[in-house]
């Protein structure tokens, strides 16, 4: 698969403070090299440790400071995590501009 998207919004679980194997294997079959990623992640505690860099190494793209949202929010408390998402999403997309 070749994304042509320059924005890559990549939601993941944190795994061990990591990003899950399966993301990276997304991250290493694709040519990402000039484009720009946001990260956003659920996690139940350890928010998005260096997840930002380790994809910006394993990548070479451009990474941008990413949301970190607990698990349990996203599963239990849905509508207030998805107006903290949209907020997010529109900063996020005027910091670009
Ligand atoms: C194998 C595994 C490892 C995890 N390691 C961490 C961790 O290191 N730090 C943390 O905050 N949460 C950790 N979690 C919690 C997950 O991040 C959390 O359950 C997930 O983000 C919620 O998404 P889900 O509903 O898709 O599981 C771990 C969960 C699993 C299953």
């Amino acid at each position: 698969m070749v994304l042509q998207q320059m924005l890559i919004f990549l939601g993941y679980p944190i795994w061990w403070g990591d990003l899950p194997m399966g993301v990276y294997t997304f991250l290493e079959r694709e040519n990402l090299v000039g484009k720009t990623i946001i990260p956003f992640c659920t996690h139940e505690g350890s928010g998005l440790g260096n997840t930002e860099r380790f994809i910006a190494e394993s990548t070479k793209a451009k990474v941008l400071p990413g949301l970190e949202m607990r698990g349990r929010k996203a599963q239990n408390s849905q509508t207030e995590a998805k107006a903290e998402m949209e907020e997010w999403i529109k900063k996020s997309l005027a910091d670009i501009k």
